[in-house]
């Protein structure tokens, strides 16, 4: 130790207050494994964007994780950079936020594998995306680890929420237990986070199969998925083709009417009220469409517009997504040494 830096105790309980006198630190991510959808904006992007003035936000496109199921490299290339164009043109903005490409911060890997070493199989195997799309010969190995991924993207930013949709509750939850072991089992090195899950539209249904969720990995002309770069006459046609009941009666019921209850919930997402409420203004099928695809395009063409701007400038994006990483890889280095620290790596 040299005699400018102050004793470890001290180090530490330097470190401990800046954390309680940062703003509140928020990360999230998303897979680039199709054009952003709808649901993505409404359960995640938008939220990124809505705190990021008051909180730290560090947001990622998650790479990697587009890597856990076969996939074409170019495609991904390509599809990275849309998503980070998207990041930006819905308005993150690079002085409040750390936006970066996932696989550009060696230490989510490392950390991931650090992890792999802490979470058992058995809580593993549990994960519904495993249970639907593993359990083949041929299923990657990294579709298996993935949750332990996703956990080291979340706790290198000692985060107090992460901000998701609803489908990412069960791998949230893991990262808690996963955390709360190695603080308990090695050292106290982990931030446990907690869920900040939409209040509304946590889960945008397809437009033609209402039970089931909005996904970008929908093949990319699916008629039931609105994807944010769609033209608002795509937009207005898939949302006019939209299933519904023959009940005839506008009601925000999601068991009975699942269809028309996704557009209320739309709605409501946009406007920011409740979808019982929203029903409410309403006397026919066709005034809901016709509102649904309005609000819609209204809230996209802008980020469209930002979007295609974005896009002219690749040299641009690609510099504004290293700066990211700097800051992304410069944070997340500290946490990466405790951990390996508390498990005995010398
Ligand atoms: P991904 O890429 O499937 O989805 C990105 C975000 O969008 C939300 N979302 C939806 N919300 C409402 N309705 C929908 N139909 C809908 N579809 C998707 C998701 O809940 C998510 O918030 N594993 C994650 C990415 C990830 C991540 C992380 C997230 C990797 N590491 C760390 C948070 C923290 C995923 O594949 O999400």
């Amino acid at each position: 130790m040299t005699m400018t830096e102050p004793p470890l105790a001290t180090a530490e309980a330097t470190a401990r207050l800046d954390a309680l006198l940062r703003p509140p630190r928020v990360v999230s991510g998303i897979t680039p494994s199709g054009s952003l959808t709808l649901g993505n904006y409404l359960g995640a992007l938008r939220r990124f964007v809505d705190g990021q003035t008051s909180q730290q936000g560090f947001f990622f496109i998650a790479d990697l994780h587009a890597t856990t199921t076969e996939h074409d490299p170019a495609r991904l290339r390509e599809l990275t950079l849309e998503t980070a164009g998207l990041f930006f043109a819905a308005g993150l903005d690079a002085r409040y936020s750390t936006v970066f490409v996932q696989s550009h911060v060696p230490a989510h890997v490392e950390l991931a594998y650090l992890l792999e070493s802490t979470a058992y199989v058995g809580e593993l195997s549990r994960m519904i995306q495993f249970k639907e799309k593993g359990g083949r010969p041929r299923t990657r190995a990294s579709l298996f680890t993935y949750p332990c991924l996703m956990a080291a993207d979340i706790l290198l930013y000692e985060t107090q929420t992460v901000p998701v949709g609803g489908d990412q509750d069960q791998h949230v939850e893991l990262c808690r237990d996963v955390a709360q072991r190695f603080n308990r089992e090695y050292a106290d090195t982990f931030v446990v986070p907690r869920l900040d899950k939409a209040a509304l539209a946590a889960r945008v249904a397809d437009l033609l199969l209402p039970t089931s969720k909005m996904s970008k990995s929908a093949p990319p002309a699916a008629p039931g998925v609105v994807r944010m770069l769609d033209s608002p006459d795509t937009i207005r046609r898939k949302i006019a083709r939209a299933v519904t009941d023959s009940r005839a009666q506008v009601r925000y019921d999601p068991v009975t009417q699942p269809g028309l209850s996704n557009l209320l919930d739309i709605i409501a997402a946009i406007t920011h009220q409740s979808p019982h409420h929203v029903a409410t203004g309403f006397s026919s099928y066709a005034d809901v469409k016709r509102s649904c695809t309005d609000h819609v395009v209204e809230m996209l063409v802008p980020v469209q517009r930002r979007y295609a701007e974005l896009a002219r400038d690749r040299g641009h994006l690609v510099s504004l997504l290293d700066t990211g990483a700097a800051e992304a890889r410069a944070t997340a280095a500290p946490v990466l040494t405790r951990a390996r620290d508390a498990m005995g790596l010398v």
